[in-house]
């Protein structure tokens, strides 16, 4: 595996000013934090560097306000809930470069935490502009990334600093890596890849990196219409991209090529309107999908014959889920296979990685996130690592 610096590795930080890149871009709603989780992954690191003594400002994001200030989006609507996490009092410095934060340093003791203003306020965080990264690292002595769900973005703050101050990654970007090399880098094998959600579209590259990568490769959610209309399967007025037909079959080869089995759903559940639990529910046969019906979940007989090619592999990785979850009972597939996953995890018998906003609120709602080896908070980030592309915030960190 690659090597890159950790907290295990820094000496004596007492009194010294540690940047740390955490990623606070949170769901809010009203002015409020709806889910802390990101917060909580960030916990480990700052208390850690916080209790060696460091003087810690943390930096991030928030939303995508390009390169101008705005009161909708400034950090300092965040600081109440970091600190409640934290349970312990956080600043706020609306800055972050210059004579401010240089005040802020001034007032913090050895232990304390600052927030700095959202970072993409100034243009040159996006542009990674060596200036901006300069004027940040004069205010620090090194710099911790732990923010892996935004190390896909080339900023200053992802990237640029990195070069700047001697660089570490965070606790909680270290178990991301690890996991992730476990499930993709050097996996046990078999390993098994579910790829859900709506569009191939969107997950083209992904697709076709994981079919040189695993064994097993289960399509399901509205990709499978997709795959299953290239195979000539009518497949009525389901949400399918028919243009991409070419595409897929072109998918499909290079995964024959590969020896990767690509599983498509045999049986369906079908229905006539997209709404909860409706009348003209059933499930078929995917070749007796009618003109008027819509595919809208994985049928029984599927979903138990995925739950059996689970039980033969080591390593598992899921993006995306393989129904319409927010709709009863369109979430049944997802839930039953994710409880499959979960139960062969806790058996010891599978290394279960998921990632993805979707994802995890589907295993969520399947109530077995906890059960995955890892689950992973990063939406963008942890699709490009699927597809096999070199994150320039990981990359920075790497030691040669
Ligand atoms: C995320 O929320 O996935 C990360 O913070 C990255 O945000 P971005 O897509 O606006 O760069």
């Amino acid at each position: 595996m690659t090597k890159f610096r950790t907290l295990d590795d820094l000496g004596d930080v007492t009194g010294k000013v540690a940047l740390v890149r955490v990623d606070l871009n949170l769901p809010m709603q009203d002015g409020a934090v709806t889910d802390d989780t990101r917060i909580r992954a960030a916990l480990p690191t700052i208390n850690e560097l916080a209790d060696k003594g460091a003087k810690v400002l943390l930096l991030a994001h928030f939303g995508r306000p390009k390169g101008a200030r705005n009161s909708e989006q400034s950090l300092s609507m965040v600081v109440g809930a970091v600190s409640t996490v934290l349970g312990r009092e956080v600043m706020f410095c609306p800055e972050i470069a210059g004579p401010v934060v240089a005040q802020t340093v001034g007032i913090l003791r050895p232990g304390d935490v600052a927030i700095l203003e959202n970072t993409r306020f100034w243009p040159g965080e996006e542009k990674n502009d060596p200036e901006l990264a300069k004027a940040i690292a004069a205010n620090g002595d090194f710099y911790v990334n732990d923010a892996f769900s935004a190390a896909h973005r080339a900023h200053a703050t992802t990237e640029g600093l990195a070069h700047l101050l001697p660089a570490y990654a965070g606790r909680s970007m270290q178990a991301e890596l690890e996991a992730l090399e476990k499930a993709l880098g050097n996996p046990e094998r078999p390993v098994a890849a579910v790829v859900g959600g709506a569009k191939v579209s969107s997950k083209l590259d992904v697709l076709t990196h994981l079919v040189s990568q695993v064994d097993h490769l289960i399509i399901g959610g509205g990709m499978a219409n997709t795959f299953l209309a290239a195979k000539g399967v009518d497949v009525g007025k389901s949400l399918c991209e028919h243009e991409l037909a070419g595409t897929v079959t072109e998918i499909l080869a290079a995964a024959d090529k590969s020896g990767c089995t690509v599983h498509l759903p045999y049986d369906v559940v079908v229905s006539k309107e997209f709404t909860a639990n409706p009348p003209s529910l059933r499930t078929c046969n995917v070749h007796e999908v009618a003109a008027d019906e819509m595919i809208l979940d994985i049928g029984p007989a599927a979903t138990e014959a995925l739950a059996d090619v689970l039980k033969t592999c080591r390593t598992l990785v899921w993006n995306g889920p393989l129904g319409a979850f927010e709709l009863p009972p369109f979430d049944k597939a997802t839930v039953a296979l994710a409880k499959t996953a979960a139960a062969l995890t806790r058996e010891g018998s599978l290394i279960s990685v998921a990632g993805g906003g979707d994802t995890v609120s589907a295993l969520n709602h399947a109530a077995v996130a906890g059960d995955f080896s890892y689950v992973s908070t990063a939406g963008g980030a942890f699709l490009e690592w699927m597809e096999g592309r070199e994150l320039p915030g990981v990359a920075v960190l790497e030691l040669a």
